[in-house]
């Protein structure tokens, strides 16, 4: 097997459910965000073992072994990591021939292969859907959606039969089976001789997706007036197309002379903004927000409007991804329309005129933590409007940027009625305290960070027991919350270099982390899976789950960076002194004393 990209293991790993998986060896109990039951690898009478479906690690309390999905198929059905990862790819549906180029040169498929195969396929959707009979009922949804001829026409739509209608045709192109598959246009259907291989999109209205290079590297398919589920279905990966670092539109977004980039959940709420001549709107395929596509998103402009759907999912899914584009520096604002579900329906109903005076007064992510607040509380009253005030300042406490502080003060004392006075002071107060428990809690961490004693993983730990510390630490945070991978890939300023780490275990780590994270633009648990060993991973998920409550890590990451480099600092010149007091012996012994030899 060729490396496959994370971009296919993430894939894979999203369409095999870890709960369900772990759930066939243990009873698993849902406990908030997580599920526990009783361990599959150690007996035990409480339960100790847990599932994270978040970030798609397990990790047992009892006897420390955990990992990713992989590595948890591994363990319980004994299998090497590439079985383990084609036993899971399998289950999901996804060809991993395609990346086999072993001996195996005529199934290997390459990306440029891929993008001719999507244009020949957007290219006979197309012709589908222009097609005077069978692309009547296509043609009438998405007229029905409000859509002009030139807007299908600018988007490449097109309309996917089924059958095998697309295969035939591309057969007739020269295209091979595998190609198909691999590029996730068909399927394999049935066992053995059975096998037959069909379109993957039956009876869909299609939205190809193009890159910036003008390339039509994925499909979005919708069913036509809600009859079949689900309702959209996308490409998956391939080796030509990573869903996690595209964006739908920005193809044409990026030559908007707007000044900031529109950020939508929907294909169709994109289409409906450019179709109004609002062309910056751009949407993730499908899925949440990432840090590339935000990183993506920052290369072509220093404002984000995020524009999710009003609903409860739409307006969790925009706080999520307020922090991911801000972490790389944008301008973040955020705008939730009133009156309609999403900005499609909101121009059928309210007209862009309408729309753009709503974008306009978008406003400011602390703008929008405020009225989520103050929308818990009855203002009118003097004492909630304490308490509101209260929220306001815990989140202005936690803002770094004293100059942000100072206009969201302002804004908050507008809002409260309360004086700028005492939310300052109430403000240096709470940034006071988390000063304090910080030191008490990291100095807790580290105490707690050291008692592993004759340590079997880090095997340097013993000789540097407090630089070692510090370093699991630091890929603890790491771990938890890629973005201090990227800095440390990025080489950022204070951020860690592998120099800092002493022990094998954490330079090894620390190598890999940022190897990973400049090779694919993001990090992943089980980017690691394939390079340490069972129990290496069982200690690095034990690191990561121990740090991924944190809530001040960005401090934490910088104090324990610091104290790693006084700690080597120290170690070298209690160094320098043995080395000096060996010398003063050896010269001793041999009467060669410099004072008498020199000149
Ligand atoms: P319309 O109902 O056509 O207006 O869709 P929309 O563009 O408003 O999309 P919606 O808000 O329902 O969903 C947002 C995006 O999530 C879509 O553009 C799809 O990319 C994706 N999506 C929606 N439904 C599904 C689904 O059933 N499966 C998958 N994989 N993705 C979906
Ligand atoms: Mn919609």
């Amino acid at each position: 097997m060729d490396k496959i990209p994370l971009g296919v293991i993430e894939e894979i790993k999203e369409r095999n459910d870890i709960v369900e998986l772990a759930g066939r060896y243990t009873t698993l109990k849902r406990r908030g965000s997580t599920y526990t039951g009783l361990c599959p690898f150690h007996s035990e009478k409480t339960p100790s073992f847990t599932v994270y479906p978040s970030n798609g690690s397990f990790y047992c309390f009892g006897c420390g072994v955990g990992g990713d999905m992989i590595s948890f198929v591994m363990r319980a059905e004994n299998l090497t990591y590439p079985e383990a990862l084609s036993a899971l790819a399998e289950r999901a549906g996804v060809n991993l021939s395609a990346y086999s180029r072993d001996g195996d040169e005529e199934r290997y498929v390459s990306r440029k292969r891929i993008f001719e195969m999507n244009r020949d396929a957007a290219r006979f959707y197309r012709d589908r859907l222009f097609d005077e009979r069978e692309g009547a009922a296509a043609r009438e949804y998405l007229t029905s959606r409000g859509l002009s001829q030139e807007v299908i026409k600018r988007f490449g739509l097109g309309y996917a039969p089924g059958g095998s209608r697309l295969f035939s045709h591309l057969r007739s192109l020269g295209y091979k089976s595998e190609e198909m598959t691999a590029g996730f246009l068909c399927r394999e259907y049935g066992e053995g001789g059975n096998k037959t291989i069909r379109d993957l999109f039956f009876n869909r209205v299609m939205f190809p997706i193009i890159n910036t290079s003008g390339n039509v590297i994925a499909f979005g398919g919708r069913v036509m007036n809600n009859e079949g589920s689900p309702k959209y279905l996308n490409s998956s990966d391939t080796p030509a197309f990573k869903k996690s670092s595209n964006l739908y539109a920005l193809n044409f977004a990026k030559d908007s002379s707007a000044d900031s980039l529109i950020l939508c959940e929907g294909y169709m709420d994109v289409i409906a903004l450019h179709a109004s001549g609002i062309s910056n709107a751009v949407a993730t395929l499908g899925t949440a927000l990432t840090q590339e596509q935000a990183r993506i998103i920052a290369k072509y402009t220093k404002r984000v409007i995020i524009n999710y759907d009003s609903d409860e999912a739409g307006q969790r899914a925009a706080s999520r991804a307020i922090g991911l584009l801000e972490d790389v520096g944008l301008d973040v604002r955020v705008l939730k329309l009133k009156g309609a579900k999403d900005p499609d329906e909101y121009i059928k109903k309210f007209g862009v005129d309408s729309f753009r005076d709503a974008l306009d007064e978008s406003s400011t992510k602390f703008s929008y933590v405020a009225s989520k607040i103050m929308s818990e509380y009855d203002m009118e009253s003097e004492s909630d409007r304490i308490s509101a005030a209260k929220r306001m300042n815990e989140y202005i406490a936690g803002v770094s940027s004293s100059v942000e502080r100072e206009i969201y003060i302002h804004q908050a004392s507008e809002l409260t009625g309360i004086s700028e006075e005492s939310i300052k002071s109430d403000i240096s107060l709470i940034i006071k305290k988390k000063a304090a428990s910080k030191k008490k809690s990291d100095r807790e961490k580290l105490i707690l960070d050291s008692s592993g004693y004759g340590d079997r993983i880090n095997r340097d730990k013993l000789k540097t027991l407090r630089a070692a510390s510090c370093e699991e630490a630091l890929l603890g945070i790491m771990l938890a919350f890629p973005e201090y991978i990227r800095s440390a890939a990025e080489g950022a300023d204070g951020a860690p270099t592998r120099k800092d780490f002493r022990t094998e275990f954490g330079g090894r780590v620390f190598e890999k982390l940022v190897e990973v994270y400049k090779e694919n633009g993001f990090f992943d648990l089980s980017a690691l899976t394939p390079d340490f060993s069972l129990d290496e991973m069982s200690r690095l998920t034990k690191l990561m789950q121990g740090r991924d409550g944190l809530d001040n890590s960005e401090s934490v990451f910088a104090d324990m960076t610091a104290a790693l480099r006084r700690e080597n600092e120290r170690v070298s010149a209690k160094n320098m002194d043995a080395i000096d007091a060996i010398m003063r012996l050896r010269r001793k012994n041999t009467g060669d004393d410099p004072k008498h030899t020199e000149g």
